[in-house]
């Protein structure tokens, strides 16, 4: 693998359609001030999931794994005013540092950050029997993937896109015998997904600044 040129491509392609500016330049930054880890979506990957939801007309968006809010500033931009992104994080501190980045993006009208637990937040959601989301990112914890996926379905329509981030991690998917639960987790997504009858899903594998890896994006039939 050539990481230096996917690395210097990457810059080529965001500095002309992905600019970060000053406040998603803090944001990165906030993290290292903050000893938090620098595992956000690159601006590339960020432009990618705004250009997914103007694509889908998305009013209605679906986060899990907050950190810093990085990814959810890059989503939130694609909103009507009217429109709102819920975003859970189990992490107080990491929602914290997001609340404030979120402020500072002029999005705290758009933007709902839930604190608790990925599977618990998506259960009151359904409990409280609102619209479905147009768009969905699953950014959080890697073993339970699959189980996150089958209740975000719970939450969609017909033509609900979901976005899976981390299903590659580097090949290390194609080993049947890993005992890293990330990786067997991301493979039970994998092969669900290729079973599960109620949508058509492919994964794009994706190179550049970040370790390999790769994005696995489904519609709901
Ligand atoms: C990869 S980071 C999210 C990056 C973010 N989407 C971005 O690109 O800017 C994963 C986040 O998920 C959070 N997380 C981990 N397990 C979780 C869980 N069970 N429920 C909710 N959040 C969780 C972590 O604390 C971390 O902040």
């Amino acid at each position: 693998m050539d990481q230096e040129l996917f690395g210097k491509v990457d810059h080529y392609i965001s500095e002309m359609l992905a600019p970060e500016d000053e406040v998603l330049k803090e944001t990165i930054k906030s993290l290292d001030d903050e000893n938090m880890p620098q595992i956000s979506v690159t601006a590339n990957q960020g432009k990618f999931l705004q250009v997914i939801a103007r694509m889908c007309n998305a009013k209605r968006i679906l986060e899990l794994g907050t950190l810093a809010g990085y990814s959810t500033i890059w989503m939130a931009r694609s909103l009507p005013e009217s429109g709102k992104i819920v975003t859970v994080e189990f992490d107080p501190h990491h929602a914290n540092v997001a609340k404030q980045n979120i402020e500072k993006a002029g999005l705290s009208d758009r933007v709902d950050i839930r604190v608790g637990k990925a599977m618990d937040i998506m259960l009151q959601l359904k409990e409280a029997k609102e619209e479905p989301f147009d768009l969905i990112f699953i950014d959080a914890d890697k073993p339970p993937y699959a189980t996150y996926f089958e209740m975000a379905l719970t939450l969609s329509r017909s033509g609900t896109v979901i976005i899976c981030d981390n299903v590659i991690r580097e090949g290390k998917v194609l080993d049947e015998h890993s005992d890293d639960d990330r990786v067997v987790g991301v493979q039970r997504l994998n092969k669900m997904l290729a079973s599960n009858e109620n949508v058509t899903a492919t994964i794009l594998q994706t190179v550049g600044v970040k370790e390999y890896d790769g994005m696995a994006i489904a519609v709901v039939k």
